[in-house]
């Protein structure tokens, strides 16, 4: 139901967040469930390489993984990989609380939060996102959640973030995308929305606006270099 201050689709506004990376730290746990799962296949690969899998599906991870490994399946085994790397990852996420989430993003979401033309969504490539944001205590924040099992295709297209907008009724030139992946910045402008990476210049350059993390900053500050730019 949207309420009278937020019934002006010209006027409303959203921040889309990923999750993995910007809101809480999970590419540990991926990293070491991958890296189990490349282990009993015989083979190994690095923290480094794992960088390459943020904000890659599940399916197109392991396809990199086991392009790595030298390796191929069938997609009936494919499948079986997916389903073992996912209930190790699990063990993980089932013993994750509120202090795993990343400096300052609870009080991001309360600004913006209090802000009645903003509306918050989320725009993740993970399946465990609900699983995730319920187990952190965040759940709560959010008016509109994408995950992995609702779109077709991957970042870097915009399906996701462009579902995460319509859902809250909010122009796409509305939005701002919080992202600390590559394949993710290109995503939100994509979908012509602002890009805030969270990481180094280096990696997200393309985006609007790059911080290392939110621990510096407040809303204001953020929509402020962001009119800025534009
Ligand atoms: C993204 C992560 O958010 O979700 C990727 O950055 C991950 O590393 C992808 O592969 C899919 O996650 P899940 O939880 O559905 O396996
Ligand atoms: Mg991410």
């Amino acid at each position: 139901m949207i309420d009278s201050n937020f019934n002006n689709k010209e006027m409303n506004k959203a921040c889309i967040f990923d999750l993995d990376g910007v809101i809480v730290d999970t590419a540990k746990y991926h990293f070491v469930a991958w890296r189990n799962l490349a282990n009993s296949l015989g083979f190994d690969f690095t923290e480094k390489d794992n960088e390459k899998l943020k904000g890659v599906s599940r399916i197109d991870s392991l396809n990199l993984i086991l392009e790595w490994g030298g390796m191929n399946f069938s997609d009936k085994i494919k499948t079986d990989l997916t389903v073992q790397k996912n209930e190790d990852y699990l063990t993980y996420i089932q013993k994750m609380n509120e202090s795993e989430i990343l400096p300052n993003v609870v009080e991001i979401l309360k600004q913006v939060k209090k802000k009645s033309n903003y509306k918050i969504g989320l725009g993740s490539a993970s399946k465990n996102a609900k699983l995730i944001l319920e187990q952190v205590g965040l759940i709560k924040y959010f008016d509109f959640i994408v995950d992995g099992s609702m779109v077709t295709n991957g970042k870097p297209h915009p399906e996701g973030f462009l579902l995460a907008a319509s859902e809250m009724d909010v122009l796409p030139e509305n939005c701002i995308v919080f992202e600390d992946a590559p394949k993710g910045v290109e995503a939100a402008l994509a979908a012509k929305m602002f890009a805030v990476g969270i990481g180094s210049e280096e990696d997200l350059g393309d985006a609007h606006l790059v911080m290392s993390d939110f621990s510096k900053t407040t809303f204001e500050e953020i929509e402020e270099k962001l009119l800025a730019v534009v």
